[in-house]
């Protein structure tokens, strides 16, 4: 875990980084690009300040790691459908990622992560984002209870975000990926082992009666969201570019600030396997 051609500080011992001596609006350079790279594996979220980007910058620098990923969402915004708008404001009836959640675990291939650039920061403070360690989640377990989670597998509903998290029906006509996805998953690079249900998708895990699902998704849940260990928390301020690894973390965008305005924009990038065990 040393870097030659950029620092690093962290923000827990096992989660969050800040990066020094990047500037995203250029080109990296394969070898700052590959401890950039290698430090996303080490350190999950990578926090980034003063940068001064502009959308095909922001695009440039995820394309770095894969193509760009299209929220089944955002068609229905117009606009760049590669951008998210993330953009909550007095009217706003819900906030995007206002609750723990891996992003977009319904579709059959998740995005392997995503960078979100902040905007504008809410006048008088708050709109802080908490970043989970869904490896250390898993390890916490009791040995009993990850041999009961062994195998299991669990549903990932796009409809769900909407009635649960926004308290709104799907637009109409609009279908919404749903997949299946092992609860206990296997990271693709780093080999270690990641507790994969979140509440923002994850309707029920199958094979159980509805008492059973629940209770064990419940539980899970409450793990993932009162364990004091597992987080880093991320303050934003304008022109801050934070990239987190969505196969091995949860986030949730705290929504304190109302009636002030929040506002960025996130790029993902399409993963290149499906979750497995
Ligand atoms: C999200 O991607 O879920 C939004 C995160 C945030 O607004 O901090």
């Amino acid at each position: 875990m040393s870097y030659r051609t950029i620092g690093i500080t962290t923000l827990t011992p096992h989660i969050g980084a800040e990066v020094h001596g990047v500037d995203l609006a250029r080109p990296l350079s394969n070898e700052q690009f590959s401890e950039v790279y290698q430090a996303w594996l080490d350190w999950k979220v990578l926090v980034f300040r003063d940068q001064h980007l502009d959308r095909a910058q922001h695009k440039a620098f995820a394309r770095r790691f894969g193509s760009l990923h299209v929220h089944p969402m955002q068609h229905s915004y117009g606009g760049d459908p590669e951008i998210l708008t993330v953009r909550t404001t007095a009217d706003s009836k819900y906030t995007a990622g206002n609750g723990w959640h891996t992003d977009v675990t319904c579709d059959e291939i998740p995005p392997l992560g995503s960078m979100l650039y902040m905007k504008e920061t809410p006048e008088g403070g708050g709109g802080d984002t908490l970043f989970a360690d869904m490896y250390l989640a898993y390890e916490l377990l009791s040995d009993t209870m990850k041999a009961m989670l062994d195998g299991l597998v669990a549903v990932h509903d796009g409809a769900l975000p909407y009635v649960g998290a926004y308290g709104v029906r799907p637009p109409e006509g609009q279908d919404y990926p749903r997949h299946e996805h092992p609860v206990v998953v296997t990271h693709p690079e780093t080999g270690r082992k990641v507790l994969y249900v979140n509440s923002g998708f994850t309707s029920h895990i199958k094979g159980l009666a509805p008492w059973e699902s629940r209770m064990l998704l419940q539980g899970l849940y409450q793990h993932i969201a009162t364990e004091v260990r597992l987080p880093c928390r991320v303050r934003w301020a304008p022109n801050t570019l934070t990239f987190w690894d969505n196969r091995c973390t949860q986030h949730h965008a705290i929504w304190d600030y109302h009636p002030h305005t929040r506002h960025a924009e996130r790029v993902s990038i399409v993963g290149d396997q499906r979750p497995a065990a």
